[in-house]
């Protein structure tokens, strides 16, 4: 047995917080808004697609992660290939955790880069740098410079955007090596109510913009919000597959579900703390801050002021094309633009030390590294990845492509691991009992048969689609060309008038070696925890 003194949460509003922390992130403000906008996939069709998948997927998996997570911790473990060795019990265990490794680092690997244009973004905005005029190409140039978008390697060097992304890099790891409460827990009890408030200050000013353009009435926040919400074509929509796999993909990814993170923070829960009302708090705060401050801020402040083509483009052009051009336009659009992409940093950074928590955790207790080597050591990793997506700018090909198949494919595999292991593995009455150990509430029962059939069923389903439109070349658009491979797919396979891109290879050779740098980590975890 080992004698460390294990870290842990200093209250349960504090691992709550960090919950909320984790989950309120870039994708609450920037991908879900940019999501509900898109006409192809988005509107009434699809918000209808996310509130079932919550229901069916989100709240359960996050039930399944804070219960093994904390009868993990209870058995000394503390990342997810430990927590799963200690639940399944065979040598083979452990490697079904692999995912909760890789997919927050490789996560991790763009979603810094990210936060640190938000970061920048900030600093010029407050120092009036963002207000070039009227003219939308000055805002598209603007970024395009800022990102690299144009060209690779262009964002390297001694000039902001990569001084940004080194200082936003180097904070996350000084405060994930203060620990779990001095480090992780401080910065979202301190960092969630500002977020929220300043979330407020914003949400005020846009609803109070009325009709910017008197001469073009038909330009009005509340059109833009019609725009955002009403449904239309609900039937149709909801017989697009693309639409399922898109909403529940936001749904994992928005509350932090299917990662990797919840569970390794829940397993530095007390053995008779709560986990069901505390899961669902955490749920409930993320989904106040997505639909109620999220959807209601971005699409119909560019609505009111640009219209609706402005609205479309998607989420980065979105939040970092039209939203600085937006507040150039109304008085001290400095002020309330520097909120603004305050508000996405502190987001983004709550969320950003949540993924590299369980890495963390996984170094230290499976080689028995202390948290200087632990932090050396994936400090190292994530520094390799992320110059691969900071190098590899041009069209944001390496971003990208980790996106799809780390942050799409990666998070549906390992949501689904978590449902089958706790109702196989674990044993779902054995599961259902646990979670309701030291539970503040009791889980209305009919999340039983969803959990149990429901949510497996309903996974393996999407994922089945997934694979065959991919692979077999079967028409699930019902619009599409019999064969439609998606894009990063195609990148890599190459396709009619779609040759393979090279970085996008590359990329994924990275996350296949990183892939088999994690297998031989956790093989030697296992040596370890055998002799334990
Ligand atoms: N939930 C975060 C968001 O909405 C993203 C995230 C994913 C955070 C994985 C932690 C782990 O942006």
């Amino acid at each position: 047995m080992t004698t460390k003194q294990p870290d842990g949460w200093s209250s349960k509003l504090g691992v709550i917080m960090a919950v909320a922390g984790s989950a309120v992130g870039l994708g609450n403000f920037l991908r879900f808004p940019g999501l509900v906008a898109d006409k192809e996939t988005g509107g009434g069709a699809f918000l209808i697609a996310y509130f079932i998948s919550l229901l069916i997927v989100g709240l359960p998996v996050c039930w399944i992660e804070w219960t093994l997570g904390r009868f993990g911790g209870s058995c000394g473990y503390n990342s997810s290939a430990g927590i799963f060795h200690a639940v399944i019990g065979r040598p083979w265990g452990k490697y079904v955790g692999i995912l909760g490794f890789i997919v927050p680092v490789g996560v991790y690997f763009y979603y810094v880069v990210i936060e640190s244009w938000c970061l920048g973004y900030a600093w010029t905005s407050f120092s009036g740098g963002l207000d070039l005029g009227k003219d939308a190409a000055a805002y598209a140039t603007h970024f395009r410079d800022f990102a690299g978008l144009s060209a690779d390697g262009s964002v390297l060097g001694l000039k902001g955007p990569f001084l940004f992304f080194v200082g936003v890099f180097l904070l996350n790891y000084v405060i994930i090596y203060r620990g779990l409460s001095k480090g992780i827990e401080f910065i979202c009890k301190w960092g969630m109510p500002l977020l929220i408030f300043i979330a407020l200050v914003l949400l005020v000013r846009v609803l109070t913009l009325g009709t910017p353009d008197p001469t073009r009435p038909e330009l009005s926040v509340w059109n833009g919000l019609g725009y955002m919400w009403n449904p239309d074509d609900v039937l149709g929509g909801l017989a697009k597959p693309a639409v399922w796999l898109k909403a529940s993909s936001q749904v994992f990814f928005t509350l932090s579900v299917g990662f990797g993170v919840i569970i390794s923070y829940a397993s530095y829960v007390k053995r008779n703390d709560d986990v069901v009302l505390s899961g669902l708090t955490a749920t409930s705060a993320n989904e106040f801050c997505e639909v109620g401050l999220g959807g209601m801020i971005t699409v119909p402040a560019a609505y009111a002021f640009l219209g609706a083509s402005a609205v479309a483009g998607g989420t980065f052009a979105l939040g970092f094309n039209v939203l600085p051009q937006v507040f150039a336009s109304m008085p001290y659009g400095h002020l309330f633009g520097g909120l603004f992409f305050t508000l996405l940093f502190i987001a983004a950074i709550t969320s950003s030390l949540s993924m590299l928590q369980p890495g963390i955790a996984f170094l230290e207790e499976g080689l028995g590294l202390d948290r200087k080597g632990s932090v050396a050591l994936l400090g190292l990793v994530t520094a390799v990845g992320c110059t691969l997506v900071v190098w590899f700018s041009e069209g944001l090909k390496a971003l990208s492509t980790v996106d799809f198949w780390i942050g799409d494919v990666g998070i549906f595999l390992q949501g689904t691991i978590l449902v089958y292991v706790f109702n196989l593995a674990f044993g779902f009455e054995k599961g259902w009992t646990e979670a309701h150990h030291g539970a503040d509430i009791a889980i209305p029962r009919f999340f039983r048969p969803i959990i149990r059939w429901v949510a497996p069923a309903y996974l393996t389903l999407v994922f089945l689609m997934f694979m065959l439109r991919n692979l077999a070349g079967w028409n699930l658009s019902f619009t599409a060309p019999a064969f439609s491979p998606t894009e990063p797919v195609l990148d890599l396979i190459g396709g009619e008038g779609h040759p393979p891109s090279g970085v996008a290879r590359l990329t994924v050779l990275f996350l296949i070696i990183f892939t088999v740098f994690t297998v031989v980590l956790i093989q030697r975890a296992g040596e370890r925890w055998n002799r334990r």
